[in-house]
């Protein structure tokens, strides 16, 4: 059912984990640090700003308690830490972290190659991780991979998300994470998603991770925004994929969503220049352009005259 658009929607600035650990250049951590920093004084509620896997997995976010212990902490933004383990829960105790994401995928190949556990034995690892995390008072999201097609396995149906989704919330885990980790999902694969779960999952508690391979993550935000969604995950710059998700592009870019969004005439809180700004330090350490095209385009239209007219 198509509804007015939500008034307001809340970012996941994923840039800092997601967007770096695909990089093969390494990132010195005070470039991290200041990167993570300008995110926050751009006005972004919620930085997931690191993961604490086993440190071969992703070389470059080996730093997570350094990045961890540097920043400073906006009041009002949320650190989010990425977690796979007990192992991993354990470490970011030990720095402040206000959130912690447990993450899965609706296909079991995915999986093994990426946390090296089948689905069941994913959740299983998650249930002392989530005991923990309420324990000491941290709220929970969780992701669900692979949510509309798996580098592997090809197309997965909605009713395999579901049943993840459904696990995952047995756990304790509030916010769901759908997603299109290699970035092949259209609109009417969405409402196909958000039809599946109904009743499963509140979209009060439902977000969209949308990979920009084949350039529809907008359309698929479109969409959600028109089913009632009103939490995004994205990127600053637009960079992002996973070591384990071959052919996996981008994040769709914190500037194009942002940019969507205020012409939509929804608030966000964020400051579309300053995520902007966030991201030049990092093109020159990167050495290749950040793929957001509002980027790009030099930022926000500033139109001369009323662009209605
Ligand atoms: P494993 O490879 O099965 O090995 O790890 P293990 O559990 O036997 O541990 C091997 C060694 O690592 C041991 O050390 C452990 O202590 C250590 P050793 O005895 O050899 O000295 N270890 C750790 N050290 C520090 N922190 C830890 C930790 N865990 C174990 N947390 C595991 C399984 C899941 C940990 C591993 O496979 C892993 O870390 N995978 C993470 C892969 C990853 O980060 N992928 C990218 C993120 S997911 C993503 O990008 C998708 C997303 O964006 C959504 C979307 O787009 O769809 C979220
Ligand atoms: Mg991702």
């Amino acid at each position: 059912m198509i509804r007015a658009l939500p008034p307001r929607v809340r970012i996941v600035e994923v840039g800092p984990r997601d967007g770096l650990q695909n990089e093969a250049t390494p990132i010195p951590t005070p470039e991290k640090i200041a990167f993570i920093d300008a995110l926050s004084a751009a006005g972004l509620p919620e930085i997931e700003a690191t993961s604490f896997v086993a440190p071969g997995r992703i070389p470059q976010l080996t730093d997570a308690e350094e990045v961890m212990r540097g920043i400073t902490r906006r009041p009002g933004c949320h650190y989010t830490v990425l977690v796979p383990n007990e192992k991993g829960l354990e470490r970011a105790l030990a720095v402040e972290v206000s959130r912690i994401a447990v993450f899965t995928a609706a296909s079991e190949s995915f999986n093994r190659k990426n946390i090296r556990a089948s689905i069941a034995e994913s959740i299983e690892r998650y249930r002392p991780v989530v005991r923990g995390a309420q324990a000491a008072g941290l709220s929970l999201r969780g992701y669900v991979s692979t949510a509309f097609a798996c580098p592997y396995e090809g197309p997965i149906a909605p009713t395999a998300v579901r049943e993840v989704v459904a696990r995952l919330r047995d756990l304790g885990v509030e916010e769901i994470s759908l997603g299109d980790t290699v970035g092949v999902a259209v609109p009417s694969e969405v409402d196909r998603l958000l039809d599946a779960l109904e009743g499963t999952l509140p979209l009060a508690d439902t977000a969209l991770h949308l990979h920009d391979t084949r350039g529809t993550a907008l359309s698929n935000v479109m969409r959600g925004l028109e089913r009632g969604v009103a939490i995004f995950d994205a990127s600053a710059g637009g960079l992002g994929g996973c070591p384990y998700a071959p052919g996996a592009g981008g994040n769709l870019a914190t500037e194009d969503l942002l940019y969507l969004l205020e012409r939509l005439g929804i608030e966000t809180g964020v400051d579309l220049d300053r995520v902007r700004h966030a991201g030049d330090r990092l093109e020159s350490l990167l050495g290749h352009a950040l793929p957001s095209k509002v980027r790009a385009a030099g930022g926000a239209l500033r139109p001369q005259g009323p662009i209605d007219a």
